[in-house]
């Protein structure tokens, strides 16, 4: 079993990533209803929730059936992260998470997300008024360091730990990679080895597949590992990874009825969530992913990133659902 705080996961627990406009309620359903057991909202700037800022607000909004689940929020103002983490306090998560991880250009440059792995003193001191704040476990999502010259993710994991973090999750890219070149996980390894350091470790970047989860589980000894691209589109990675550990066999692919079923969820919660006519068009960056690599999809495919009717689109994946119906995956 892992611990956070009075959080209870089990061995080696598949996490959900943090991703903006991906992680939302309906997109956590499906990943819950999949096998993750740890989910995190899409990063939330401070600034907004402070500000009441309706689309910071929003993001806030979680459900008991996601449960374990963790906010998540970036800044580079002290004060402003001890009152954004009393506001996330009040929607009772499970846990709040610390972006220190995010590479794009706006964040950083506010000294926030990736921006202070330059500057250690104040990613401790924003930690510090984040865990004074709240009575809630604070956890931390962060990269091995601003460039290949400055990997400080040792220094970093002691300092945060020291300051009561109670999870590191480290995605091992650094800023200056942004999402490219190769995840290089021997340095959460070493952290991980680190005597010093008894928090949970979590390592993340590039995890896609069943045989890569085992690989590196049996490779790297962390506590957990983090997925977030494969999982868009694919909520169906938590389980198979699971079957995969427990069996050493790979589940069959999601036929296309599955793939239609989860879209049609997604959409149908979203519209829920979002209303409907923002639920549709926000899903429409969805579709690619649920139907990659199917023979002939062209088609439909334009038809559910084109209307902007819901009752066609339900049609729509009847009609898939049919034409489809003998179709194999590989
Ligand atoms: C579309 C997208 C949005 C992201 N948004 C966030 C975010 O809000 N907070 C965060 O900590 N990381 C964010 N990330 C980074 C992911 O959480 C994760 O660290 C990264 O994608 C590497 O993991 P992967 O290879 O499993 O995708 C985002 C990544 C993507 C692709």
């Amino acid at each position: 079993m892992v611990k956070i705080g009075n959080i209870e996961l089990p061995d080696y627990p598949l996490l959900l990533a943090p991703m903006e406009d991906v992680s939302d309620p309906p997109f956590r359903r499906l990943c819950k209803l999949h096998g993750a057991d740890l989910m995190y909202s899409e990063f939330i700037s401070s600034e907004g929730l402070i500000r009441d800022a309706m689309k910071s607000r929003k993001k806030l909004d979680i459900f008991d059936y996601e449960r374990p689940v963790g906010i998540q929020i970036f800044g580079g103002d002290e004060e402003a992260m001890a009152l954004s983490a009393k506001i996330v306090e009040t929607v009772e998560p499970d846990l709040v998470d610390i972006n220190f991880g995010c590479p794009v250009k706006k964040v950083v440059c506010k000294g926030a997300g990736a921006g202070v792995l330059k500057d250690i003193d104040l990613m401790v001191r924003l930690t510090k008024a984040v865990v004074k704040s709240t009575h809630l476990p604070v956890t931390v999502k962060t990269r091995l360091g601003w460039d290949d010259d400055s990997i400080n993710i040792d220094e970093v994991a002691e300092r945060l730990q020291d300051v009561g973090v109670q999870a590191l999750t480290i995605h091992a890219r650094t800023r200056a990679q942004m999402y490219k070149g190769h995840s290089d996980w021997t340095h959460i390894e070493r952290v991980k080895n680190n005597p010093r350091i008894t928090m949970p470790i979590f390592g993340n970047g590039d995890i896609d597949s069943p045989q890569k989860a085992l690989e590196y589980k049996n490779r790297f000894g962390l506590d957990g590992i983090m997925i977030g691209r494969a999982a868009i589109g694919y909520p169906w990675i938590f389980n198979e990874i699971k079957h995969y550990f427990e069996t050493g066999e790979l589940l069959a692919a999601p036929t296309i009825k599955d793939r239609v079923e989860a879209a049609r969820n997604h959409l149908t919660w979203s519209m829920e969530w979002k209303g409907e006519r923002v639920g549709i068009v926000e899903m429409r960056r969805h579709y690619t992913n649920y139907f990659k690599g199917i023979h002939g999809f062209k088609e439909y495919r334009q038809k559910l990133v084109t209307q902007d009717d819901g009752a066609i689109l339900f049609k729509v994946f009847e009609e898939i659902e049919e034409a489809y119906a003998d179709y194999q995956m590989t």
